[in-house]
């Protein structure tokens, strides 16, 4: 799937990936803004991405844990998700994420 993130300087980047996490792509790619320190276990909050409205039916809502981690992350709002806990897949291609500050 292709994801495009749009970084803090506004710039954005499509990249491509088909397995793993949305995380493990970004950090693969050097998006600037995601570290993905926990490796990916839903503990850290580096991986904290603004989905783009319309997008939100592909990606899915966090979940009660995700939902947990992302209340100790700065801005987060309804479209927030922990990269990390999206799994690649073609139903993702097309989508846009913003990265959190
Ligand atoms: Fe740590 Fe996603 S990489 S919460």
């Amino acid at each position: 799937a292709k994801i495009t993130f749009i970084t803090a300087d506004g710039s954005s980047r499509a990249v491509e990936g088909h397995t793993g996490s949305v995380m493990e792509l970004a950090v693969s790619h050097g998006i600037p803004g995601i570290d993905g320190d926990c490796g990916g276990v839903c503990s850290c909050a580096t991986c904290h991405v603004h989905v783009a409205p319309e997008d939100l039916d592909k990606t899915g809502q966090a979940s009660e844990i995700e939902k947990d981690m992302l209340e100790l992350a700065d801005g987060a709002d309804e479209f927030s998700r922990l990269c990390c806990q999206i799994s690649l897949s073609e139903d993702l291609d097309g989508i846009q994420l913003r990265v959190a500050k």
